[in-house]
Parts: C-alpha cells; sequence; structure tokens
C-alpha cells in the first residue's frame, strides 16, 4: 500500500451557514433515532443491557445511550480471546490498511459522530468536530508510523554488519493491551490509545469511561467495520472496577490509561504487582491531570492575551486536561489583566453545547457541578472572585465561569486539578518568580508564556517542567504530528502521543544475530 504522507484531516468551518445547516440536520437526524444501545462486545458476541445510563450533561432528563455493564465473565472472555488472537501475525502494512480503511469510515460519518458526542459529553459543534479530525489523525499518523517501524527497526541508525554477521532489530507486540480511557476527548483519546496498541500488532480491550459509552462504540465499530479481526478488539463498557480488574489481570500486558491523578497511580501502583503464573512486568503508560500555567510577562500584548486565555481556560467549560487553570501576570500588567479578563468573562455565552454560538457548555454530570461550586466557595472564601458569568441556564450541569485572584499560595484553588471553569490569577514581581511558581507544581502538562523578549522565551522553556509549552497563543488543541502532546512529572509516564515515539510503548524489542 503507498501511503500519501501525513497531514491533518481538515476541521470544519463553522461561520459558513450551509456548514451549520448540515450540523442542525445531523442533530435531528440523531435525535430522531431512538437511545443509543451500547453492548458489551467481544468476539462475536454482543449482550446488550442498560445498567448504565448516558444522559445530556444539557438535559439531564435526555437519555442518550443506555449501555450493559462488563462482568468477570466478560473480561475473563475478552482476555483469553486476546491473548490468542492472529492479529499479531498480520504484516504491518495489512493492519494499516485496516486502520486507514477506519479514518475513512469516521470521515464518512464525521457529522453523525460529532452529533453524538454533542448530545452524550456536551462538546459544543467546534470541539466535536475537532475531536473527530484527531480521531482521524491518530489512524491515520500510527498507521503510517507503524509501517516506518516495520521498515526501518533502527530508525536512522541502521545496525553494523560486520562481514560474517547479520544483524536484526524487530519490533514485536509486548501482548495484550487494556485501554482505560476518559470522556472529555470522547473518540480521539481512546483511539488513539486503541489503534496504537492494534497499529503495532497487539489485541486490545478497552474500557471506556461510564460517561461516555456510545461514543466508544462508535470507534469501535468503525474499527471492526473496517476489516479488523473480532479477536483483536473488545469493549467492556461499565465503571471503575471493570477497569481495575483489566489492571490486576496477569493476561494484560501492556495498560494505556488517559484520566485522573488519583486513578493513574493507583494503577501503577497495582500494576507491578505479580500474579501467580504471571511472566512480565506489565508497562503502564499514564497520561494524567495538569494544572496548567501561563506566565504573562510585563511587555505581553493583552490584546493577544485575554482571548488566548478565555479561550485556554472556557472552552469545553475547562474540561481539558491542557487547559489553563492558574496566570502568573507580572505586576507591572496585573491590574490592568484582571480588568479585561473579568469583562471578558462577563460576557461569556454560557449553553447547550448544540449552539454554535455559545462559548461555554454544560460540566459532564453533577459531580462535577458541585465540585467546582466547591472551589468556588473556597476562593470566595480565601481570596477574591473578579468576575462570573453574567447569565447561566439553571437547568442541566451548567457551573459557572469564573475568575478569581489574591488567593493564598497554598490555596487548594491554585493546588488541585479543578477540570471545570475556574481561572486564578496571581501576581508575580518577576519570570523568575513566575517560573518557580511553576517548578513548585508536581504537575507539568501544558503551559504558557506571553512575552515579547526572545530571552525571556527562552529563559522560561530553559527553566520549564511540562511537556507542552505554547508561546503567545492558547494553550489547548494539540494537533497530531504537529504538537505531540502529554505531560511530565504527576502528569504522565509517557512519551507523548501523536508523536514519533509513541508506538515503541507498545512493542518490545529483539535483537536477532545470525553468523553466516
Ligand atoms: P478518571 O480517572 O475518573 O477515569 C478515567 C478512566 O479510568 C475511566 O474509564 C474510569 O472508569 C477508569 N477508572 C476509574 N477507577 C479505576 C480504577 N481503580 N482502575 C482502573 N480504571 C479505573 O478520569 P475522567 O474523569 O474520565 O477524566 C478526566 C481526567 O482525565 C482529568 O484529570 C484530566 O486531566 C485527565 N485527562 C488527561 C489527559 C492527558 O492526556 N494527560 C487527557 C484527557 C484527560
Ligand atoms: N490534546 C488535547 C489538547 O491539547 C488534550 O487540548
Amino acid at each position: 500500500m503507498s501511503l500519501t504522507p501525513f497531514k491533518n484531516e481538515p476541521i470544519l468551518e463553522l461561520r459558513r451557514a450551509p456548514i451549520r445547516a448540515q450540523l442542525k440536520g445531523a442533530l435531528e437526524a440523531f435525535d430522531d433515532e431512538p437511545v443509543v444501545q451500547v453492548p458489551v462486545w467481544v468476539g462475536e458476541d454482543t449482550r446488550q443491557g442498560g445498567a448504565l445510563q448516558s444522559l445530556d450533561p444539557g438535559d439531564p432528563e435526555r437519555l442518550v445511550a443506555q449501555s450493559a455493564v462488563a462482568t468477570q465473565a466478560d473480561v475473563d472472555h475478552a482476555l483469553d480471546l486476546a491473548g490468542r488472537s492472529e492479529w499479531r501475525h498480520v504484516p504491518a502494512a495489512q493492519r494499516a490498511e485496516v486502520l486507514i480503511r477506519a479514518a475513512a469510515w469516521l470521515r464518512a460519518r464525521r457529522l453523525e459522530v460529532a452529533a453524538l458526542e454533542v448530545r452524550e459529553t456536551a462538546k459544543p459543534w467546534r470541539e466535536a468536530d475537532a475531536d473527530v479530525c484527531e480521531a482521524i489523525d491518530f489512524l491515520e499518523y500510527y498507521a503510517r508510523a507503524a509501517i516506518a517501524l516495520a521498515e526501518h527497526p533502527a530508525f536512522d541508525a541502521e545496525l553494523l554488519q560486520p562481514p560474517g554477521e547479520r544483524n536484526e532489530l524487530r519490533w514485536n507486540p509486548r501482548g495484550v493491551v487494556a485501554v482505560i480511557s476518559p470522556w472529555n476527548f470522547p473518540v480521539a483519546i481512546p483511539l488513539g490509545m486503541v489503534s496504537a496498541g492494534l497499529a503495532t500488532g497487539n489485541a486490545v480491550v478497552l474500557k471506556p469511561a461510564e460517561q461516555a459509552p456510545a461514543c466508544a462504540f462508535m470507534l469501535v465499530r468503525a474499527l471492526r467495520e473496517s476489516g479488523l479481526p473480532a479477536s483483536a478488539l473488545a469493549l467492556l463498557p461499565g465503571e471503575g472496577p471493570v477497569g481495575a480488574a483489566l489492571v490486576g489481570d496477569p493476561r494484560v500486558h501492556t495498560i494505556a490509561f488517559t484520566g485522573s491523578g488519583p486513578v493513574g497511580l493507583e494503577i501503577v501502583r497495582r500494576a507491578v504487582e505479580q500474579a501467580p503464573g504471571q511472566k512480565h512486568l506489565k508497562r503502564v503508560v499514564a497520561e494524567m491531570g495538569g494544572k496548567n500555567c501561563v506566565i504573562v510577562d510585563s511587555d505581553a500584548d493583552l490584546d493577544d492575551v485575554v482571548p488566548a486565555l478565555v479561550k485556554s481556560a472556557f472552552n469545553y467549560a475547562g474540561q481539558k486536561c491542557s487547559a489553563a487553570a492558574r496566570v502568573l501576570a507580572h505586576e507591572a500588567i496585573h491590574d490592568a489583566l484582571v480588568e479585561r479578563l473579568a469583562g471578558a468573562i462577563e460576557v461569556l455565552h454560557v449553553g447547550q453545547a448544540s449552539d454554535p454560538e455559545i462559548d461555554v457548555p454544560p460540566v459532564i454530570e453533577l459531580e462535577a457541578q458541585e465540585r467546582v461550586a466547591r472551589y468556588a466557595a473556597t476562593a470566595e472564601a480565601s481570596g477574591r472572585i473578579a468576575a462570573r458569568a453574567a447569565e447561566v441556564p439553571d437547568r442541566g450541569y451548567f457551573a459557572t465561569p469564573t475568575l478569581a485572584t489574591d488567593l493564598p499560595a497554598d490555596s487548594p484553588v491554585l493546588q488541585e486539578e479543578i477540570f471545570g471553569p475556574l481561572l486564578a490569577v496571581e501576581r508575580v514581581k518577576t519570570i523568575e518568580e513566575a517560573c518557580d511558581r511553576v517548578d513548585a507544581s508536581p504537575y507539568g502538562l501544558t503551559g504558557g508564556l506571553f512575552s515579547r523578549s526572545p530571552r525571556t522565551v527562552d529563559y522560561v522553556a530553559d527553566r520549564t517542567p511540562v511537556g507542552n509549552l505554547y508561546v503567545n497563543r492558547e494553550i489547548t488543541g494539540a494537533m497530531v504530528g504537529r504538537q505531540p502532546f502529554g505531560g511530565n512529572r504527576l502528569s504522565g509516564t509517557g512519551t507523548k502521543a501523536g508523536g514519533p515515539a509513541y508506538l515503541l510503548q507498545f512493542v518490545e524489542p529483539t535483537v536477532i544475530t545470525e553468523n553466516t
């Protein structure tokens, strides 16, 4: 198969009226369909059930999907089948073909998939469309990367071949991959991990987030209906205990997890235990939370800073691991920045994800709404609320976009991941002090800097502990192949998703030396 060089899937131009009309049509068509039934899907067997209910966060009376919940017997069945799968013997180019066909499957249904995300996870149209594009990108990127790994296993440094000796490096699939995913990029993130496991020849068992089982069902359909053998991918919907059963099982070789820090750490802890008969170490790839800081220098152009910060902190109601949570503003511009941010936040349009005009959708569930309110109350008690969005619907799980200032350095509002629309601004005297504060955090996911001084940019780039630093722009929206994405410190264990080294986490090397 000859593939053109990778390029990112273009997003839709939502400003155009015909595109908006298409989106409206897609949503109406989705709403006319019966509630999505998500099965446990292992091999050719499907089992329906309604134990898990997936509601529209903007209108919790609307049932979007109901899902079966995997039992221990389903976990056993899935892992037995995955362990016997012949997928590992399929050549890399043929595996890649399946991924490329799955990308085409998604491309052909991109509005339908985005409409599902709008309803199931309250992703605003723009973000839902971007999520589908990122999912397509992962398939296209890892398909090419897997072929490259098979064809050039030693990369540019070919092994030396002295006379009388032949050396060969092979990257073999590690074995069964358990993918455990979050809800906030409900197609792209699980599909990224699943497709990396599959591209490298591993059978995969997917335990998606309980908040978004229908989105996960869609991606499994994309792969299965594109020719993936039934043994190579199972869908095990359910809550945390289904994931925990996979983590503890000796038949699992690699765990690809994306989610919160506490769950990630628990997985890392459990994965080192050796079960009776287990002959391998489990590898854990854990991409976790962040508390992302943006430094604003005294020379920054606030006309650029304000919209970029609003986008970074409030798009998708701040529910991105990459979202801005803290602004470290130089004292020379602190007050002006707070005033301008306050003005921008007060007029944010908070509303339903299905409305293309909104800025901020609801949060995912009641627990998230209550959590954001708790942190906002803490900010009010120990600091100052500089602004709140003026109008917030009272039906649905809406959280009020909020700007907090004057908080004590040890405030939980500054130290803990809130994962909602609450941005805090801190005053710093120097860029060194800002870097010290960033360095004091155990997180290291994304970060930002606004400065016009090349020396400051160099200084901050040298000192930053984060995995992805953005200069003079918003800090969300990493693109596959352009900004390989992932955190350091307590934000992540792995090499970056959508980057050249990601697939190496799913393979292990064997060197074969033949005396000729
Ligand atoms: P979560 O940790 O609550 O859940 C993630 C997944 O883990 C779900 O499928 C859940 O059912 C499962 N799970 C829960 N307990 C488990 C256990 N004991 N063993 C195994 N699996 C278990 O996270 P979430 O609320 O779905 O997602 C939001 C979090 O994810 C935020 O912290 C966010 O920062 C993080 N996130 C990180 C990245 C990244 O790339 N670093 C990307 C997206 C989201
Ligand atoms: N990859 C996502 C972003 O960069 C999390 O926003």
